[in-house]
């Protein structure tokens, strides 16, 4: 595997994601942390950071040990703390040095940059400049503003020390992918087998190993990642996983049944357990959303230790942790790790007292969405849209009665059954609908009617992160609102939500 050191750049993850799109297996571990040493690791990379190498605060790393037992690449950051601490000098850019720029290297022969056009695109981001390049490195390219773009040592220690200014990771570098290549091929003699098939193999054999005859427990949810994780640990261990997925009573309309039952085809060894009245009765009254929330994920853990303590002697439980939720990054307020909690099922582990398996630690969400169509998961679960943890309950602003999620549960199967119908679900990254706590005025037939409103929420985005309101035809809303009104009763007015996020979230709690 490739190493990745982090210091704290926001393009450390885009570094890991486009080593992986190579078929080649890294890590990102923040730079602070001491590097434990074993023959898997092939190469080792420093990422870019919000800091200067000039500040006291700078992090700092050994590169000359690192070197001395695998080959390094330094990226923005990490090239120019090679220079400064082998007695080059790093200082201001009097110039801008941020984005386009065209990297122009002379030698065809040089590994980092076979075929690598001679004047390549690339993609800058930073305000200090080389201004010396210490003597045991040699330039090898540059740019119109900058006379070190990329330079290398061989002397330095055992193992060859490159180093590049701008950034490869990003896809506005037009061959910073190939370079990238060549570091793992070329310079690291890394052989691109990481594929799903390998993961899959390898991902079983350590299940197998680590659980033994043991039995294992897992919620469900429907969603990708538990249930590729499910699918891996049952491959491993067949009948001794049992899997829980729970009824809230607020799930979309026919989730339940449905999902079961594709979780019943798949072979899992799966008890749905309907806890509708037990969510309906404590959420009773509650308004307000983060009450909601804390309510939800207290009744599922109940639940779920329920049903586990029934289970008896289970020794492990299982969990779709996925790797943006675990990794540890460099904080731009100092280089302390930090570590995000995952948000779905927080507290259950330390409750329970039990080993985790988590197959899908080390994996971004569409290596998931690879590693689940190659043990052949159905585009059922693969293609599905994100759905929040608090299910409708967030989706219904105030209080959640019965009736409310009925009326809810008919609006968003319509919306979403139309989005398919028309070719559109796959073009969005969510989509839902809201109940508003207002009610208005409407004419039907000859009747006032005074009833609630819907609207309609349908984003793009990657991450979930940040993202724009999805611009669906005026055909398609048209449809929707009108197959709305007229088939849900309660419901008298459709609205379309048209903010991004940031400032609005996807969500409306
Ligand atoms: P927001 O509303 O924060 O949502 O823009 C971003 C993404 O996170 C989902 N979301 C949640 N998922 N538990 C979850 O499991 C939650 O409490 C929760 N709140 C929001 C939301 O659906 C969107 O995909």
């Amino acid at each position: 595997k490739i190493l990745i050191l982090d210091f704290g750049s926001q393009y450390t993850q885009l570094i890991a994601r486009c080593i992986r799109e190579l078929n080649t297996y890294c890590e990102i571990q923040p730079c602070n942390k001491p590097i434990e040493w074993e023959d898997s690791i092939k190469g080792i990379i420093l990422s870019g950071s919000p800091f200067s190498v000039n500040d006291p605060q700078a992090p700092v790393v050994d590169i000359a040990a690192m070197a001395a037992r695998v080959p390094v690449l330094g990226v923005c950051y990490g090239a120019q703390l090679m220079a400064k601490v082998f007695g080059g000098e790093v200082a201001k850019s009097s110039t801008r040095e941020y984005g386009r720029a065209f990297l122009e290297h002379s030698n065809k022969e040089e590994p980092l940059f076979y075929d690598v056009n001679l004047k390549s695109q690339v993609w800058m981001s930073h305000a200090d400049t080389i201004v010396r390049l210490p003597e045991v490195f040699t330039p090898i390219a540059h740019t119109d503003n900058i006379p070190v773009a990329a330079f290398k040592s061989l002397t330095l220690a055992k193992y060859p020390v490159h180093a590049v200014q701008f950034h490869p990771e990003v896809t506005h570098s037009i061959e910073g992918k190939q370079i990238i290549r060549n570091f793992l091929v070329h310079i690291c003699g890394m052989q691109q087998d990481w594929t799903p098939a390998a993961f899959v193999q390898e991902t079983v054999a350590r299940i197998k190993a680590q659980v033994g005859d043991s039995k294992v427990v897992m919620a469900l949810s429907g969603g990708v990642d538990s249930t590729v994780a499910a699918e891996l640990i049952h491959k491993a261990i067949g009948q001794n996983l049992y899997c829980v997925f729970v009824d809230n009573g607020l799930l979309r309309k026919d989730e339940f049944e449905t999902v079961l039952d594709s979780y019943k085809h798949m072979g899992l060894n799966v008890k749905g357990v309907n806890a509708k009245d037990l969510f309906y009765g404590e959420l009773k009254g509650v308004s307000d959303p983060e009450t909601k929330r804390k309510i939800i994920g207290r009744l599922f853990i109940e639940v779920f230790q329920q049903e586990s303590k029934e289970l008896k002697d289970i020794k492990f439980l299982g969990q779709g942790t996925i790797y943006p939720d675990v990794i540890e990054s460099v904080s731009v307020n100092g280089p302390s790790a930090t570590i995000k909690s995952h948000h779905n099922v927080g507290g259950l582990p330390e409750k329970m007292n039990m080993g985790l398996v988590e197959p899908l630690r080390f994996l971004f969400k569409d290596e998931v969405r690879r590693v689940g169509k190659e043990i052949g998961i159905s585009d059922i679960f693969l293609a599905r849209h994100p759905f929040p943890g608090p299910g409708l309950a967030i989706r219904i602003l105030g209080e959640i009665t019965p009736e409310k999620v009925h009326m809810l549960q008919e609006a968003d199967a319509i919306y979403i059954e139309l989005l398919r119908e028309m070719g559109l679900y796959n073009q969005v990254w969510q989509a839902g609908t809201i109940l508003l706590p207002v009610q208005s005025v409407g004419v039907m037939g000859d009747e006032r009617t005074y009833e609630f409103t819907v609207a309609l929420r349908a984003v793009t985005s990657t991450d979930g992160m940040t993202a724009d309101w999805a611009h669906l035809p005026y055909e398609f809303l048209a449809k929707v609102s009108n197959d709305i009104i007229n088939k849900v009763k309660g419901i008298n007015r459709v609205v379309y939500d048209i903010s991004s996020k940031p400032p609005a979230t996807i969500e409306w709690e």
